[in-house]
């Protein structure tokens, strides 16, 4: 079920400066900031061979990467994406497996124009798990 890793997620006040040593020292090829109010970010992509880095810094002021930055000042790694065929069917196998979806457990559009979901850290080692259908 489980495809290959879409991006991972670095959470950071100012993601276009985060960015900067990707685009200089490494060279790599990095897109604009994309606003997305209903995600309550900005995400600017680094993109390489084989995956994305993608930078996130809030937006407004409920944004749910707000209360990481306060316990994670100098930023840090958010979350990890995996690509899936069928976002519904995945997210039954995984409900079923006991892993908790985060919020209303319906797929949103994400920053691809995708259907995306979350799965709660504690289900996965730690890590916050976002599925994309791809
Ligand atoms: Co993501």
């Amino acid at each position: 079920m489980i495809g290959r890793l879409n991006h991972v997620a670095i959470a950071v006040r100012d993601a276009a400066a985060a960015a900067r040593i990707y685009s200089g020292a490494f060279g790599a090829e990095v897109s604009g900031a994309l606003p997305l109010p209903e995600h309550g970010v900005t995400t600017v992509f680094v993109t390489l061979p084989n995956t994305k880095i993608e930078f996130i810094e809030p937006l407004g002021e409920a944004s749910p990467i707000a209360r990481f930055l306060e316990r994670n000042a100098d930023g840090g790694i958010h979350h990890v994406c995996y690509e899936v065929d069928d976002i519904i069917a995945a997210r039954e196998t995984l409900k079923a497996a006991g892993a908790r979806v985060i919020g209303s457990g319906e797929p949103r559009i994400g920053a691809h124009g995708k259907p995306v979901l979350f799965f709660h850290p504690k289900d996965f080692s730690g890590a916050l798990v976002e599925i994309e259908q791809v």
